[in-house]
C-alpha cells in the first residue's frame, strides 16, 4: 500500500510541474518582445520639445488601437530622490537604473483589449488590461530598437494602482500577474482590491483563474461574431476544456496505475504463496520418502501440521 500511496504522490507532482511549466513557457507570447521595441519607437515620437518630468501620451500605429502609450522623461538623480506619480504607477524614492544614464525614459503602455493576444495566460481571464512600465536612455530621443534598462527599487517596491478593476466573480480570488522580461510569470496577492507591488520593470495585470468550462463549443459558435478579433473567448475555452480533459486524463492514469501496483502486489503474493506451497510439497515428497509411498490424504495432513515447531518442542 506504501507503493500505492508513493506512486500517487509522484503523479501528483509529475502533473503539478508540468503544469508550471505550461505557465511559463506559453506567456508572454513570442511577439511581446518585438511590441515592447514598436512601443518605444511611438512613445519617443511624442517628446517634440519635451520638458522634463511630463508625461506625453502618444500615438499607436492603426494596427494597434486600442493600446495607450505614453512616454515621461526624467533626470535619474530625482528619480531616485523623490520617486514619481506616473499614471497607475506609484514610484518610491530609490528607484536605481543600471547601466547609469543622466536621463531616461518611462515608456507606459496599456495593452487594453490586446492583452491576452500578447500575454496569453491560460486557464486565468484578466480583470484588467496589462500595463507595462519599462526604461530607456534618453540620450537620443529619435532612437530605435534601444536596449532596456535595468529598473530595480531598492527601498520599497513600486505600487501599480488599477483602475476600473472588473469585479471577482464568485468563488474565485483575484491575483497579481507580473511578466518579467525574461519571460517567467509570477502570481502575488493583490492589496486592497485593486493594487499590486513590483521591484523592477516588466507587464503587470490582475488575473482569476477561469470559470469551469463555459456552453459547449456549438453554442459558442453560434453566439460569436464574426471578426477575426472574436477568437480570444474561444480560445480561452478550449484552454478551459484542455484542462479539464488533462484532469481526467490524469485521474484515468491514477486509477490504472493504483490497479496496476495492486495486480503487482497481488501477483507478488500469489508467487510468494506458490513458493512455499512448492517448499510444502518438496518437504512431503521427502516425508513420504522416508515414511513410505503413502496416497495425497496423508500428504495433506502433514501439510497443515505446524511440524516444525512441534518437533522442536522439550
Ligand atoms: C503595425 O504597423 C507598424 C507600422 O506600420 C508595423 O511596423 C508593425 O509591424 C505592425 N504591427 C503589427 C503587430 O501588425
Ligand atoms: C480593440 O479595440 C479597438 C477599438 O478600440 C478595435 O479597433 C480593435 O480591433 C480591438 N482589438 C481586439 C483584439 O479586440
Ligand atoms: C539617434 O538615433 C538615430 C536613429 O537610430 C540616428 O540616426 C542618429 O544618428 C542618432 N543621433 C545621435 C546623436 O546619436
Ligand atoms: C518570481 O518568482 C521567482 C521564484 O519564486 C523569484 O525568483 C522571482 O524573483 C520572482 N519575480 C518577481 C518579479 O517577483
Amino acid at each position: 500500500m506504501g507503493l500505492l500511496f508513493r506512486s500517487l504522490a509522484m503523479l501528483v507532482v509529475v502533473i503539478w510541474f508540468s503544469r508550471l511549466s505550461d505557465l511559463s513557457a506559453q506567456s508572454p507570447s513570442g511577439q511581446a518582445p518585438a511590441l515592447d521595441a514598436l512601443l518605444q519607437d511611438y512613445a519617443y515620437r511624442a517628446f517634440v520639445h519635451p520638458k522634463t518630468g511630463v508625461p506625453y501620451d502618444a500615438q499607436v500605429p492603426s494596427n494597434l488601437t486600442g493600446i495607450e502609450i505614453a512616454a515621461l522623461r526624467l533626470r535619474s538623480g530625482s528619480l531616485y530622490r523623490r520617486g514619481v506619480v506616473y499614471k497607475e504607477f506609484n514610484i518610491p524614492v530609490g528607484l536605481t537604473e543600471s547601466p547609469y544614464a543622466e536621463r531616461l525614459v518611462l515608456v507606459y503602455q496599456n495593452l487594453g483589449n490586446r492583452s491576452m493576444v500578447y500575454y496569453p495566460l491560460p486557464g486565468y481571464s484578466y480583470l484588467a488590461p496589462v500595463l507595462g512600465l519599462l526604461a530607456y536612455d534618453a540620450i537620443n530621443l529619435s532612437a530605435k530598437n534601444l536596449p532596456l534598462l535595468d529598473l530595480r527599487a531598492s527601498r520599497d517596491p513600486i505600487n501599480i494602482e488599477f483602475q476600473d478593476v472588473k469585479p471577482t466573480p464568485d468563488g474565485t480570488i483575484a491575483k497579481c500577474v507580473t511578466f518579467d522580461l525574461d519571460g517567467s510569470v509570477n502570481l502575488s496577492n493583490v492589496r486592497s482590491g485593486n493594487a499590486c507591488s513590483a521591484v523592477q520593470q516588466g507587464h503587470f495585470s490582475i488575473v482569476v483563474e477561469s470559470l469551469a468550462p463555459a456552453p459547449s463549443p456549438v453554442t459558442t459558435n453560434n453566439v460569436s461574431p464574426p471578426s477575426p478579433g472574436g477568437g480570444g473567448k474561444k480560445k480561452s475555452n478550449s484552454k478551459t476544456w484542455i484542462i479539464v480533459g488533462s484532469v481526467l486524463g490524469g485521474l484515468a492514469l491514477s486509477a490504472l496505475l493504483a490497479f496496476l501496483v495492486l495486480w503487482v502486489h497481488k501477483y507478488k503474493e500469489r508467487k510468494h504463496l506458490e513458493e512455499m506451497e512448492k517448499a510444502a510439497d518438496v518437504g512431503e515428497a521427502l516425508h513420504m520418502t522416508t515414511v513410505g509411498d503413502t496416497k495425497a490424504p496423508s500428504a495433506m495432513v502433514t501439510r497443515t501440521q505446524p511440524t516444525i515447531e512441534s518437533e522442536y518442542v522439550p
